[in-house]
């Protein structure tokens, strides 16, 4: 889908593929129904309140420190950084450009057979349980993507295309 995207390669349009209009059976939509109550009961309280929530910016240089400091915790990241093996980076980059494709997952899960999230307002668990995952997924995306810009390592402009690329190629399942 994409060659690689540090310094010296290029982003590569992902193919086309073809369309479906149905994930399951009805015999498996009615499982997954069926399954609604249990998960109701027992999946949707797993789920943690935001302000519990881990945060991208607990791991990065914060940025309403004064300048100095701001500038010195941002030095040290690039210090680690530059220790780091290129193969580190291409999982690094490869794991963002995923993160990055979100909004396709997002929209492929709503229109599960078993979710049909059409509006994303559904009373369904399946769709309660997808909304509090994108919220996960969205920062894993944003710690990845601020991480690798202040690393100064990678090519952002590259990646970002390639991110869009993806996006703009849909999703067949
Ligand atoms: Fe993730």
């Amino acid at each position: 889908m994409f060659e690689n995207t540090l310094n010296g390669f290029s982003a590569v349009a992902a193919p086309t593929c073809q369309q479906v209009t149905h994930s399951m059976p009805p015999e498996k939509v009615e499982v997954f129904k069926s399954l609604e109550g249990w998960a109701s009961e027992w999946v949707l309280p797993l789920l943690k309140p935001v302000e519990q929530l881990w945060q991208p910016q607990d791991f990065l240089p914060d940025p309403t420190q004064p300048f100095d400091a701001f500038s010195e915790q941002v030095r040290e990241l690039r210090d680690r950084t530059a220790e780091l093996p290129d193969e580190y980076f291409v999982v690094l980059v490869g794991d963002m450009i995923t993160e990055g494709a979100l909004p396709t997952y997002q929209t492929m899960i709503n229109t599960l057979d078993g979710v049909r999230d059409e509006r994303g307002a559904s009373a369904s668990p399946w769709a309660k349980w997808t909304w509090s995952w994108t919220v996960e997924e969205n920062c894993h995306g944003d710690l990845l993507r601020t991480y690798l810009y202040l690393s100064g390592w990678v090519d952002m402009c590259m990646i970002e295309r390639t991110v869009q690329y993806l996006i703009s190629a849909g999703m067949a399942y």
